[in-house]
């Protein structure tokens, strides 16, 4: 098959990684697939910084739009951020063209998911945005695929990784809030305004995401209870700790009589409680349903790599949706190049 043609628009911390991660696994990414995954064009502002992957022979574009009206691709990668602007204008014109789209960004789809959901189905073409929630949790795959005919009763869990890191080192090394979100800014798990995270907007992006996939609702930021963790001190920590808790910021989202109850605030949880030993950067989502029960995933949060894993998935997701591949029953693979089963010895 020929070559899967992709597109990235934004090389910061995730847009760099997942160009330098499809590089460096290009031969194992050709094997899951069946063909090839080639980055054949790129946008960023500063045309002359250096990235860390090689981008000779990829065509650069200045403007992002333009990328995704011109360009001749099969996929647009959208990673720039940002609910309206550039983004919204080429992941539009994108789908416009039908060209199949994947994005990491929730705030985005919190505000136009549904809209830019319907010109993809107009358009024949899939919008995948698995790294939008809970960055290499796949949580979107979960709900809208694993747990299909379940129906869900609550959803809730640690969905921003720059402030459980925060509160992670307040309560474990005793430092300051600001010196914390300094590190977390460093390394690249924070948001461009960080302002989103530590005010709970992030956390808020997403859990309006999970809310529309879990109860079948449309996406409702503006209906979500808001606090952020700006206002929590060593003094909050310390206290809840000497009570036998811990403080994390949760986004919820429930059923209840009165209708779906969605909030995103500080929350003390019991330390022996598996969501308190949720540490660092890592997030976790709870999700009850009536047949499965309870599921709860968890893992890296933020952060290059781990975001990274999640778009590629999608990417690979794309390059494996056509005709005569078979990868749904046979393991990603097609039956042909499965390998002989070994037993250890
Ligand atoms: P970032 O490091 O700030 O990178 C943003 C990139 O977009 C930069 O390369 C920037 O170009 C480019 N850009 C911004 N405005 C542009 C414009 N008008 N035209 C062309 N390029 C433009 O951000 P990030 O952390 O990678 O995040 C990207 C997206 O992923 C956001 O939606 C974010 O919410 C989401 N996300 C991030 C993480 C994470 O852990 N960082 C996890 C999950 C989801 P220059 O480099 O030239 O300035
Ligand atoms: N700023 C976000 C966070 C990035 O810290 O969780 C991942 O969505």
């Amino acid at each position: 098959s020929e070559a899967l043609r992709v597109g990235i628009a934004g090389l910061g911390t995730v847009g760099a990684s997942v160009a330098r991660v499809l590089a460096e696994k290009a031969a194992e990414l050709t094997r899951q697939c069946g063909r090839s995954i080639a980055v054949t064009a790129v946008s960023a502002r500063d045309r002359n910084r250096d990235r860390g992957v090689d981008l000779s022979g990829v065509e650069w574009f200045d403007d992002p739009v333009a990328l995704a009206r011109e360009a001749e691709i099969d996929v647009f990668v959208e990673l720039m951020g940002g609910e309206d602007g550039p983004a919204k204008a080429s992941v539009q014109a994108a789908l416009e063209r039908s060209c199949h789209v994947v994005t990491a960004n929730k705030a985005l789809l919190s505000r136009h998911g549904v809209s830019l959901a319907l010109v993809a189905e107009k358009n024949g073409v899939l919008l995948n945005y698995e790294a939008a929630v809970a960055g290499g949790i796949p949580v979107i795959k979960t709900l809208r695929e694993a747990l299909a005919g379940n129906s869900v009763s609550r959803v809730f869990g640690i969905l921003n990784g720059t402030c459980n890191y925060i509160l992670t080192r307040m309560e474990a090394e005793g430092i300051s809030f600001e010196e914390c979100l300094a590190d977390a800014q460093r390394l690249g798990y924070a948001e461009a305004d960080p302002t989103f995270d530590i005010e709970g907007n992030d956390t808020a992006h997403k859990l309006s995401i999970l809310t529309s996939l879990a109860f079948g609702t449309k996406i409702s930021p503006d209906d979500i209870y808001l606090e952020g963790i700006s206002n929590i001190s060593q003094a909050d920590i310390r206290a809840a700790a000497e009570l036998g808790f811990r403080i994390k910021l949760l986004g919820v989202a429930q059923r209840t009589e009165s209708g779906i109850e969605q909030r995103v605030h500080p929350t003390m949880v019991p330390t022996s409680s598996v969501i308190a030993q949720v540490h660092g950067v890592t997030n976790a989502v709870a999700i009850e349903s009536d047949i499965l029960g309870e599921l709860l995933l968890s893992g890296p949060g933020a952060g290059g790599n781990a975001t990274a894993s999640a778009v590629i998935g999608d990417i690979a997701d794309i390059a494996k949706s056509r005709p005569g591949f078979q990868h749904g029953p046979v393991f990603g693979r097609p039956a042909k190049e499965l390998s002989a089963y070994k037993k250890a010895a």
